[in-house]
């Protein structure tokens, strides 16, 4: 019987910008998130004759999911899978669906096969494929860093539900993914060694933020963090410069209502999506605001949910 397995994308507060020069996809600097709840990616497995792996519909072949594979295989017997997903909302447009892809993956893999993984070594497996993935295998407030790099959670999402007003401004796939647009940071930013330096501090006083539920500290951080790994970002050789004239001008929208005491901070990550995190005092006020500025396409509205979940049969 096949296994069906979901998982959420998360957005990163505390940025994981740069990996190290080691084996295992460890990244160069903590990140912290929130697991998203509505958005989903729904993953099936089902054991075959022959590897095969449908994303949204369409066949492809795509050699991140056979290195996933291949190196779940080091350590299983794995026969051969027929793996299909779906995602609910735009594939690499800046809304992480590698991460609730990974980790949706991962998590149908494990019961289908029963190979037993704790959570976290579903995580460090969903890492080595995409280190964002590793922190959707968890639910709610979730940190990655040494010494293990295996994402904890921190934080369940009931215990502080904030709310995230996402303002899409373009919906097609990014030009630079994520794993390229590092290697081309951490060769050529002047900015690089001191977005690294800082990184282990920021990430530090992000999880005591979030252990106090400090709005006000977790706001001021997630945006230097964000903006740090823009300049970074902006300042590589050729430069990655994934904002658009919209993307700016939902910061201006969300300054102004900082100005006027709405709870509300942004993060961006790579691609000209703006998410907007707030208390759910302020959602619709944050998603009217968004959704009228000139050359937002849409906004999606979510909470904070869960890890990945296998679904009952
Ligand atoms: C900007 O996890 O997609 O979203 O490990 O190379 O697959 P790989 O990179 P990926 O990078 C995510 C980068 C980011 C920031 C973040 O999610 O922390």
């Amino acid at each position: 019987m096949a296994t069906i397995a979901r998982a959420h994308p998360n957005i990163a507060l505390i940025k994981y910008w740069g990996k190290q020069q080691t084996a295992g996809n460890i990244p160069a600097t903590p990140s912290l998130s929130i697991t998203l709840d509505t958005l989903t990616t729904t993953t099936c497995v089902d054991t075959a004759a022959l590897d095969s792996f449908t994303l949204n519909g369409k066949r492809v072949d795509d050699p991140k999911i056979a290195a996933c594979l291949a190196i779940l295989r080091e350590q299983f017997d794995i026969p051969p899978l027929v793996i299909s997903s779906d995602n609910n909302f735009p594939t690499a447009a800046g809304l992480a669906s590698s991460a609730s892809g990974f980790a949706a993956l991962i998590a149908a893999i494990n019961h289908h096969n029963k190979l037993e993984m704790t959570l976290a070594q579903q995580s460090a497996f969903a890492r080595e494929a995409s280190a964002s993935a590793a922190r959707s295998i968890f639910g709610g407030y979730v940190g990655l860093n040494q010494p293990d790099w295996v994402a904890k959670p921190l934080l369940d999402a009931e215990m502080w539900p904030l709310r995230v007003v996402i303002a899409i401004t373009q919906e097609r796939p990014k030009k630079v993914s994520s794993t390229l647009g590092m290697q081309r940071s951490q060769k050529s930013s002047p900015f690089y060694p001191a977005w690294i330096a800082d990184s282990e501090a920021d990430y530090l006083q992000a999880e005591a933020a979030v252990e106090r539920r400090d709005f006000a500290t977790l706001a001021r951080l997630a945006e230097a963090s964000c903006l740090k790994m823009h300049a970074v970002m902006q300042s590589s050789q050729p430069p990655l410069i994934y904002w658009r004239p919209a993307t700016l001008a939902c910061l201006e929208r969300i300054r102004e209502m900082q100005d006027a005491g709405v709870e509300v901070f942004f993060t961006i990550d790579a691609g000209p999506q703006v998410k907007a995190v707030c208390t759910a005092e302020f959602e619709v006020e944050v998603t009217q605001a968004l959704a009228g500025v000139a050359g937002v396409l849409r906004t999606l509205t979510v909470g904070l949910g869960r890890g990945a979940t296998i679904e009952d049969t």
